[in-house]
């Protein structure tokens, strides 16, 4: 059987300031959610939370972009809006940049990671969620998940894994998106995704059967915007076992915490720390970042789960070196590299200082000549 897996999120409200949601509008969420099953627009749905970010993950038979999914999830985080004005909390409906839904949440400013496939005899799902930082962080995690071999032994050792992957990697800035085949050209590949603030890998595709293995949301709210109005939190979907990586083989990235970009004020870099669900709740220092993983079966659309796959203990190391990172990163206060470059800051005052001392700089041409 066909099915869709939609996961559409949203941060419409933050508890407290930016660290975790609220109990109510998760409520209410759910409360939205379960309608649309029970009118059996979906087959099945989970609401959770990843810090202040709200994921809306719904099984259905209407494909990916469908208008009437992209809407009922539109609706949800209106309705939840309205609890997060009630409750006044920080930044009520932050992430609905428009007034008027026009058939697509995309563009709009939740982030979508939606596949359609054949459910297989036994289709594992693992969903991560990252708050406190954006798309780029599943960079580093989906290449070592398909195409790093010191990760991933069923890219050496499993016949229907060995010939490898393909990635597709999105340009945010020029609008563009390109595919290589790894392993071949993981070298080309790298010298991109390198680059995650710019080259996203937007979805993974298995090279032999062609079928979609992992899908990432990469809108960039600060882009879509025009202006910078947040980091997006964004969300990645990865099929497991068989063909696809092991849960442990997707899970392993996480074991050693890498520097992403998004930490306070969207401004500064910090380590990405695998947590359970009830422990992202993001608080040194609005951080450090955190990841989330929610593990299901599809049983013809329906979510058996979730087990939060981060709870466990074997993660317990990789948090304690991600607050290890946290203190070193933290030590170098408004200085980069903590501080993001200029140009990558959600936050500066940079204009309004030039120009208030730019009077003030002597010219030095010839020093540098
Ligand atoms: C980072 C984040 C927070 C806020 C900070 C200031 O992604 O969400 O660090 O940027 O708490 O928030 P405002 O400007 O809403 O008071
Ligand atoms: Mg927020
Ligand atoms: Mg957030």
């Amino acid at each position: 059987m066909k099915v869709t897996l939609s996961v559409i999120k949203a941060d419409i409200g933050g508890y407290v300031g930016h660290s975790d949601s609220h109990p109510d509008v998760l409520a209410k969420a759910s409360e939205c959610l379960a309608e649309a099953k029970k009118k059996g627009l979906l087959i099945d749905y989970h609401v959770t939370k990843c810090g202040d970010d709200l994921q809306l993950i719904m099984t259905h038979k209407l494909g990916v972009d469908s208008d009437k999914i992209h809407k009922c999830a539109w609706d949800t985080f209106l309705a939840g809006t309205e609890v997060a004005k009630a409750l006044k909390l920080h930044g009520a409906g932050q992430d609905l940049l428009s007034d008027a839904f026009s058939g697509n949440v995309r563009g709009m400013g939740p982030g979508v990671a939606e596949m359609e496939f054949e459910e297989r005899v036994a289709e594992t799902i693992i969903i991560l969620a990252a708050d406190k930082t954006s798309a780029g962080a599943w960079n580093m995690p989906l290449y070592k998940m398909f195409a790093d071999p010191f990760n991933t032994i069923g890219l050496v050792i499993a016949s229907n894994m060995h010939d490898g992957f393909i990635f597709e990697v999105h340009d945010v800035k020029e609008h563009k998106k390109i595919t290589f085949n790894a392993p071949d050209e993981i070298y080309d590949l790298l010298v991109f995704i390198g680059a995650p603030g710019r080259f996203p890998v937007r979805a993974v595709y298995h090279r032999v059967t062609q079928e979609i293995a992992a899908v990432s949301s990469t809108q960039k709210l600060s882009y879509m915007a025009g202006r910078y109005v947040g980091k997006d939190d964004p969300v990645c979907i990865v099929r497991s076992q068989g063909q696809f990586p092991a849960v442990g083989e997707v899970l392993e990235p996480f074991t050693a915490p890498i520097l992403v970009e998004g930490w306070m004020r969207g401004s500064h870099q910090g380590p990405l720390m695998p947590v359970a669900v009830c422990d992202s709740t993001p608080g040194r220092f609005d951080g450090p970042p955190r990841v989330t993983a929610l593990g299901f079966q599809l049983s013809n659309g329906r979510l058996v789960g979730p087990r939060d796959m981060f709870a466990d203990k074997s993660f317990d190391h990789a948090r304690d070196k991600a607050n290890e990172m946290a203190d070193i990163m933290r030590r170098h206060g408004p200085f980069e590299p903590h501080r993001l470059p200029l140009e990558e800051m959600e936050y500066t005052t940079m204009p309004q200082v030039m120009e208030k001392v730019k009077g003030r700089f002597i010219d030095i041409t010839e020093n540098y000549v």
